[in-house]
């Protein structure tokens, strides 16, 4: 339960960490745990439409992640698919949204046709937009808008002095979704793992010992009460 009078933030961004040593402390192979990470996922996203956060943005496969065993790397295909699959038949009917960042070049054809049929849905509701980073690294989005800029450039089309922050965060795979206020990281790591990092600049960061699959509703409103205590300054005083 989140007390009345706490602000809620208008972007969370989550790393949902630790499914892998979910599933191994039960004896289970890994997959078991992305397959209940990816129902985690489900139930923090519809908390989060309920209490009426804006934006909710989760990082699901990372550019390093195709090093993984095979097998591993098909369940989680195979999760988001279905996820996909499952956005695209309710999606309206829940009035939330759903895009997927990251470079969609190397995923697979059916899986990039449902993409786009998510995006059209995606125009007709005005609820929770969902972020699902797939195939991301924040170095490769820093690095494929800057190839973009640099077309640009050479195009005519801008200046170098035209080249503001604002301008780079238009080429990025986020443009247009205001930069996350509190980013969670799960799992029992401290650390960002190439994680929006251009949008990362201001944000409050939450860790916690828990692993992805056991994150809950109420350590969802624990964060949000932690994140309403502090005090953002962006640089001022
Ligand atoms: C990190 O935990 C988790 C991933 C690399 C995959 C996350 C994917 C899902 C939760 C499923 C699909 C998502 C959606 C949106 C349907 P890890 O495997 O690195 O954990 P470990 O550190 O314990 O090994």
């Amino acid at each position: 339960m989140i007390p009345e009078g706490v602000k809620i933030p208008e972007h969370i961004a989550i790393v949902m960490d630790g499914n892998g040593r979910w599933a191994s402390s039960r004896g289970l192979p890994r997959t078991a745990g992305h397959k209940a990470g990816a129902e985690t996922f489900r139930r923090i996203a519809t908390h989060c439409s309920r209490i009426g956060l804006p934006y909710l943005t989760v990082y699901a496969f990372s550019t390093e992640n195709w090093k993984r065993p095979e097998a591993e790397v098909r369940t989680i295909m195979e999760l988001l698919r279905r996820y996909l699959i499952e956005a695209r038949e309710k999606m309206v009917q829940e009035n939330t949204a759903l895009r997927i960042i990251g470079d969609q070049s190397r995923l697979p054809e059916p899986l990039r046709a449902l993409i786009r049929e998510t995006d059209e849905l995606s125009k007709r509701t005005n609820g929770l937009r969902v972020n699902v980073c797939l195939n991301y690294g924040a170095r490769d989005e820093i690095t494929r808008a800057v190839r973009a800029i640099a077309r640009d450039a050479a195009a005519g089309k801008v200046d170098a002095g035209e080249i503001t922050a604002d301008y780079i965060s238009s080429r990025l795979d986020t443009a247009g979704i205001p930069d996350p206020d509190l980013i969670i990281r799960p799992g029992a790591e401290h650390r960002l793992s190439n994680y929006l990092l251009w949008q990362a600049a201001y944000a409050e960061l939450y860790f916690s010992d828990t692993l992805w699959p056991d994150f809950d509703e109420e350590e969802l409103d624990r964060a949000i009460v932690w994140f309403s205590t502090r005090k953002r300054r962006f640089g001022g005083v």
